[in-house]
């Protein structure tokens, strides 16, 4: 067992992955719908990462004999202004969740809960490489014409992205 409230927070951030991963589906059928697919492949794969991380969160509160509880989702956005939009969007997402996280490891440190903590750890990491990849992706984007040929060799490149688990 966790203390109610490290519980209650673990169990918040379990759901925060799971709504990730419904915002990155909805990301994904935006490109869909432009015709962008390899834009479409990589954000479906990016809202499966989510589900893995929701799914850590789920593994973890059951290994300290917690339950976890299903919220709702809320409706993502669905309407972008263009690719770059996306990507941006994406970005200020991955920071939320970095902050989500700060915010648990400081309460697991107030706590002393060193298993927490512990567990932790993967995800200070995950949320360094996953705004760092949103921040080389806009770059990448912001240096070039929408449209242009070199979108479409990146367009490519992202067709090729695979699910790592
Ligand atoms: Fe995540
Ligand atoms: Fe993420």
């Amino acid at each position: 067992m966790l203390p109610t409230n490290l519980t209650e927070a673990l169990n918040a951030q379990f759901n925060n992955e799971i709504q990730a991963a419904h915002a990155y589906t909805a990301m994904a059928s935006y490109f869909s719908g432009k015709g962008y697919h390899g834009f479409a492949n990589f954000y479906l794969i990016q809202s499966r990462e989510e589900h893995v991380h929701a799914m850590k969160f789920y593994q973890y509160l059951v290994t300290m004999d917690e339950q976890p509880v299903l919220q709702a989702l809320t409706e993502p956005r669905n309407q972008y202004a263009n690719a770059l939009d996306v990507v941006e969007a994406s970005l200020a997402q991955e920071k939320s969740v970095t902050a989500n996280i700060y915010k648990l490891v400081s309460l697991a440190d107030e706590l002393q809960e060193h298993a927490t903590l512990s567990f932790l750890d993967w995800f200070i990491e995950e949320q360094m490489e996953e705004e760092k990849m949103f921040r080389d992706m806009i770059i990448r984007i912001k240096g070039i014409e929408e449209g242009g040929e070199y979108f479409l060799k990146m367009d490519d490149e992202f067709a090729a992205r695979k699910l790592e688990e």
